[in-house]
């Protein structure tokens, strides 16, 4: 039988250092060998978000450990490594080099083939590490820096069907969070604080709910809360504003995903219809509830990452390596970091003011 790849993946855009080791079975089932994640929340929490420099320094200080930790956990003897993969963007420029560096020299030394991985490709294909799932299938993306619906056609083939028009998701969490005094990244307490309120108590708009097809936008709903969170004065009236505002994220979503839901029946006519949901706030339960509920309703197969693999990760990484490394889609050592990385790199840039929609 065929020998299966072994893939390192590493993992610095942001705020986490992260590396491992994926292969697969016999059958073609990922195998997570290891999956190490360190967390920086300690570094940035007193600036109320990430600074990226310090996300850097951060990242140079652990990648050499973090990796060594992953090869030693995973069992594999570093030789038998076959291709190393990671993130090339899209990310703060300043994390996407320290990995990149790390990943170039050690294929250098290694004499192994380098894998250039999108990040956004990462939380796309997450869900394969824990169920099957063919293509074509439709994608919500909600990350803190992202909110996507994207028709997954491919490894590398996607057709965007809306985006957000202003602020990703889990930064809409995460200013409403800072604006209840809530540390940074605030996204996993309201949802907590959200199970104490009276999710009636404040009435929150649901900017571009009936216009813009299943393009999203938050920076209304920030807005409100801004106007609501100044007059707060009790821990009850919190529990009430982040329960007003999870709904109001609940309906917005059910509406939008609804709308995604027909676009993408109309682009892939009699195929099965599979609804992801990935990327950090996917680790949001009460989200995913509402979101199954549409999908019994609609007909579609609701499928989520593992909660510990929605947020960043390097097993997502390696992950998209190996389906490349099938290909022998490898990459040169003068790859750049690149920023900005759509996955539909046809699709028209949204964000910013005027936008017509
Ligand atoms: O995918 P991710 O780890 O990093 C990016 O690629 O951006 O997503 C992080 C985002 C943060 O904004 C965080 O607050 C949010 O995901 N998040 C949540 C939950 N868990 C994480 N938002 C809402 N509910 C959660 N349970
Ligand atoms: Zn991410």
């Amino acid at each position: 039988m065929k020998k299966k790849p072994i893939i390192l993946g590493i993992e610095t855009s942001c705020d986490e250092t992260a590396a491992a080791i994926v292969t697969e079975s016999n059958t073609g089932t990922p195998i997570i060998l290891s999956n190490i994640v360190s967390s920086q929340i300690n570094v940035h929490k007193e600036f109320g978000g990430v600074v990226p420099d310090l996300a850097a320094r951060s990242h140079v200080e652990k990648i050499d450990l973090i990796t060594k930790k992953a090869i030693d956990n995973s069992g594999i003897n570093i030789k038998n490594i076959d291709a190393i993969a990671t993130t090339a963007g899209p990310g703060l420029i300043v994390c996407l080099y320290v990995g990149l560096n790390f990943g170039k020299t050690l294929s250098l030394n290694l004499k192994k083939p380098f894998i250039a991985v999108n990040h956004l490709e990462g939380h796309a294909l997450s869900p394969k590490l824990n169920s099957k799932l063919n293509y074509p299938y439709l994608l919500l993306l909600i990350s803190g820096g992202h909110s996507q619906y994207l028709s997954v056609e491919g490894l590398g083939k996607y057709k965007r069907l809306g985006t957000t028009i202003d602020d990703a998701l889990g930064e809409a969490y995460d200013k409403t969070a800072k604006l209840l005094g809530i540390e940074f990244p605030g996204g996993p307490k309201i949802e907590e604080y959200s199970k104490k309120g009276n999710a009636d108590k404040y009435e929150l708009p649901k900017p571009i709910i009936n216009k813009g097809g299943c393009n999203l936008s938050f920076a209304g709903l920030k807005t409100a809360v801004l106007r609501i969170a100044k007059n707060i004065k009790t821990e009850q009236e919190k529990y009430d504003l982040a329960a007003s505002f999870q709904k109001t994220i609940e309906g917005i979503l059910y509406k939008k995903s609804k709308i995604a839901f027909e676009e993408f029946k109309k682009i892939n006519k009699n195929k099965n219809n599979t609804f992801v949901v990935a990327g950090g706030v996917a680790a949001n339960k009460k989200i995913r509830n509402v979101l199954e509920k549409l999908c019994k309703k609609e007909n579609f197969k609701p499928i989520f990452p593992p909660i510990n693999l929605c947020g960043d990760n390097a097993a997502m990484i390696a992950l998209v390596g190996m389906e490349k490394f099938k290909f022998k889609k490898f990459d040169n050592l003068n790859y750049p970091a690149k920023p900005r990385w759509p996955l539909d790199e046809k699709a028209p840039f949204l964000k910013g003011a005027g936008v017509k929609i």
